[in-house]
């Protein structure tokens, strides 16, 4: 496994890979755990060559202290990596990305806004801002992302359709604890009582969507999934949302055979986590 850490560096291995080669890229914040590694795993498994990269964005983070405190994990991100056979991992800091590039502008409809958007202002343009360089440098074929970042994903598609870059951006299902809690870097952070408690907002989501019928307002559900969350110890809901598969439009009443997907941020004391889970009414 070659480790880079230089943009011209990257540029050069990029340039020296054959024509012929498919290229695998999962672009990571470092700290990976079994939910990263599934990504690399179908990248190996669908490429030839695959490359990671490790970089803690400042940009993507409204929040200073969550910058500061994001788990770093270097040497044993490299060993999981090696061990999924990755090729080559790109460790760039933060001049060298940024050097002579301001970022990426382009019209994402709003859905930049909405949502996590809303909670965490500029976060998406950082998040652009980043993959469309990492994009630029590794040219892959492929990239891989997770539906844990439902929200991102859709974002970094509409971003490559509207960039008309010839990669294929594929989602790939979130990976759970035992308990149900997705895995995150920012789990690190809970102790195993906030562990335990948070593995709730799953089971919650699944507790109150068992049984929906069309014709069902989702305020309803919307209500009780919040009430049973914020009555859990260290547990606050920001915010809880059905919207549309695609168009993420929020979803008011339920359609027959229609498929929808149940967003939330919930707040475990100063650890702030997401998840989701489709549903086909
Ligand atoms: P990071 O949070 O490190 O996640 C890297 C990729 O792993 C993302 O595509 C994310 O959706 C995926 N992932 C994380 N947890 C997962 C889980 N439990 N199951 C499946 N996939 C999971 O997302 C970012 O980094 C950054 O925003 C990035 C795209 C790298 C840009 O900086």
């Amino acid at each position: 496994m070659q480790i880079i850490i230089g943009v011209s560096e990257i540029i050069k291995a990029r340039k020296s890979i054959k024509q012929n080669l498919k290229i695998g890229f999962v672009p990571t914040m470092g700290a990976l755990h079994q939910g990263h590694i599934a990504l690399v795993n179908r990248s190996v498994k669908e490429n030839d060559i695959t490359i990671v990269s490790i970089f803690v964005n400042p940009k993507q983070f409204n929040d200073k202290a969550d910058l500061i405190n994001y788990p770093r994990n270097i040497e044993n991100d490299l060993d999981l990596l090696e061990k999924a056979k990755c090729n080559i991992v790109f460790m760039p800091d933060n001049e060298d990305i940024y050097n002579n590039y301001q970022g990426y502008q382009t019209d994402l409809k709003g859905i930049d806004k909405i949502y996590e958007g809303e909670f965490r202002p500029g976060h998406f343009q950082g998040v652009v801002d980043v993959v469309y360089r990492l994009f630029d440098l590794v040219k892959p074929h492929k990239a891989y992302f997770g539906e844990k970042d439902f929200q991102q994903l859709a974002i970094i598609k509409l971003m490559t359709k509207n960039a008309n870059l010839p990669i294929e951006v594929i989602a790939c299902e979130i990976v759970r604890e035992k308990s149900g809690l997705a895995m995150s870097s920012r789990n690190e952070r809970l102790s195993d009582e906030q562990k335990t408690v948070s593995a709730k907002i799953y089971k919650t989501m699944l507790k109150h969507t068992k049984n929906l019928k069309p014709n069902q307002k989702t305020q309803e559900i919307i209500q009780k999934i919040k009430e049973e969350i914020d009555n859990t110890a260290f547990l606050k809901t920001e915010y809880i949302v059905f919207c549309e598969q695609e168009s993420l439009k929020p979803v008011y009443t339920l359609a027959k055979n229609t498929d929808v997907k149940l967003c939330l941020a919930v707040w475990c004391e100063k650890i702030r986590l997401i998840d989701n889970i489709s549903l086909h009414i």
